[in-house]
């Protein structure tokens, strides 16, 4: 997979092992974080769900102190899902229940071990499909047109 990996001053370090961790997984990976602080979150929550709706990758990991500001800033970017997990089980329903393309966690609230758990789960699952295609076409509804039909019924 071609992922997007970003992150603010507070992750360098974790960014970096999950950059190393990822390559040697054999994925692709395109770093828009920064390597040497400081920096504003959103910049970087911004540019990295940009480059997944574009086209440009697969997923984007993107990580702050924990992983709210920046998943914050990418959900606002329309054609993105983003899920914020500490743990692998939530990780592992965002792709199969809402095909989750962005992922965030906090360097101040889980360490590296624990992130790659996370990312195990996230990457190797799969969407489910069928009734849950539904729902998240309704998330798309939103993001489309600022309005779910279904609510307004
Ligand atoms: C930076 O101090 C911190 O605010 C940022 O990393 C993040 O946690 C914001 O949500």
């Amino acid at each position: 997979m071609k992922i997007v990996i970003g992150n603010d001053h507070v992750a360098i370090e974790m960014k970096q092992a999950l950059q190393a961790y990822l390559e040697e997984k054999g994925h692709t990976v395109v770093n828009t974080g920064v390597d040497a602080p400081p920096c504003d979150y959103p910049v970087i929550g911004y540019r990295g769900a940009k480059m997944v709706a574009d086209g440009q990758a697969d997923c984007a990991v993107l990580i702050c102190g924990t992983g709210l500001g920046i998943g914050m800033a990418a959900a606002k970017v329309k054609g993105v899902r983003v899920c914020t997990c500490s743990e692998p089980y939530s990780a592992r329903m965002a792709r199969c229940h809402n095909n989750a393309n962005v992922l965030t966690f906090g360097a101040r609230v889980i360490g590296v071990e624990l992130a790659k758990m996370i990312l195990d789960a996230w990457l190797d699952a799969e969407f489910e499909g069928g009734r849950h295609a539904r729902r998240v076409a309704m998330l798309e509804e939103i993001d489309r047109t600022g309005r779910l039909a279904a609510a307004e019924e």
